[in-house]
């Protein structure tokens, strides 16, 4: 049967080999991003009244679900102020010449405004850092508006809070989910690369496998987790409502239109999934199902080959075992 040629070290070795962020690199570009962090609060200590009022490291660097092939490091950064403009483009421009202020020993084509976010670009070595603004009011919990990377919208959230719910799952299952995220991740990236309009964000499937976390799925064996994952998907269709309790009573979350609702754990009101349609939601099921498949024949495979083969079809022609 396939599993004596492909198991769960198998995978967690090829999860080693090819999917993970290594941990010097990740370590290298969260000091990039600290040093950064560092230099805006020596200029805070001396102009307290600046409006960039606090930067911080987030998506996947923070959360340890990174993977190798990550091409910038995304940094949240606090904006106070009512005299900050609301609508996106000013935003940024806005953004931009404060960073530069704060920042003055980076020339001026080193911070440049993009659609959602500004780049501020290192000579030399390390990632581009990627600064995402959030509108913020001054409360201590960090809750703010934060620009969104998809459609430039604001959404209220709260990136602290958002770390914390990760780290829970994390100790849950100690090295397990993090690695079950970034499998899925991985998957998801092969599976866009062969379709075409195939989109998944990395937060959606870190909050479906936190479900699956939460539902007491065990992680620690990577053929199984993922076949869990993918029978989750094909199953729900996609339909299913996901709402978690650490910060809200799920009774409180009220009506969504879109036909994807995986409820943000911080904010009952934002659907993190909004923007995704019915179309693109059966997308999503089909490649589960094609992946949940070549799971199964990969398991049943009486040859080193084939179960290579079937495992190919999930995570693409890295695969090698
Ligand atoms: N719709 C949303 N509502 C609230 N917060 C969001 C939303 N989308 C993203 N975020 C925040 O942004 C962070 C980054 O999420 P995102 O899905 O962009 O990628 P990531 O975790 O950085 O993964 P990768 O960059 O490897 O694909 C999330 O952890 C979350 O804090
Ligand atoms: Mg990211």
């Amino acid at each position: 049967m396939g599993r004596q040629h492909v198991n769960h070290n198998d995978i967690a070795q090829f999860a080693q080999d090819k999917v993970n962020l290594p941990k010097d690199k990740a370590d290298e570009y969260r000091a990039q991003a600290r040093r950064l962090r560092e230099k805006l609060d020596g200029y805070l200590a001396e102009h307290p009244d600046f409006t960039l009022k606090k930067m911080l490291v987030a998506g996947s660097l923070a959360k340890g679900t990174a993977l190798r092939s990550l091409n910038d490091i995304d940094v949240a950064c606090y904006i106070s102020g009512a005299d900050a403009p609301h609508d996106v483009r000013s935003l940024l421009n806005y953004l931009a010449e404060r960073l530069r202020k704060a920042f003055p020993n980076f020339s001026s084509d080193q911070v440049k405004p993009q659609t959602y976010s500004v780049t501020v670009s290192f000579r030399g070595s390390g990632l581009d850092v990627d600064v995402v603004p959030i509108l913020y009011k001054g409360n201590s919990d960090w809750y703010g508006d934060l620009v969104s990377q998809e459609d430039g919208s604001f959404l209220e959230t709260n990136i602290p809070l958002h770390l914390e719910f990760i780290r829970k799952r994390k100790q849950a299952q100690q090295d397990h989910f993090a690695q079950v995220v970034r499998l899925v991740k991985f998957w998801a990236r092969i599976a866009k690369s062969e379709r075409e309009d195939f989109r998944f964000k990395s937060f959606m499937i870190e909050l479906i496998l936190s479900h699956l976390c939460d539902q007491g799925l065990d992680f620690s064996d990577y053929p199984e987790a993922l076949q869990h994952f993918f029978t989750y998907v094909a199953r729900s269709n996609m339909w299913e409502r996901i709402v978690f309790d650490d910060c809200y009573a799920p009774s409180t979350v009220g009506t969504f239109s879109g036909p994807v609702q995986i409820i943000d754990p911080v904010n009952a009101k934002n659907n993190v999934s909004r923007l995704y349609s019915e179309a693109q939601a059966d997308a999503i099921v089909d490649a589960a199902l094609e992946a949940g498949d070549a799971v199964d024949s990969a398991l049943a495979a009486t040859t080193k080959e084939k179960t290579v083969y079937y495992w190919q079809k999930v995570f693409g022609s890295s695969f090698q075992a």
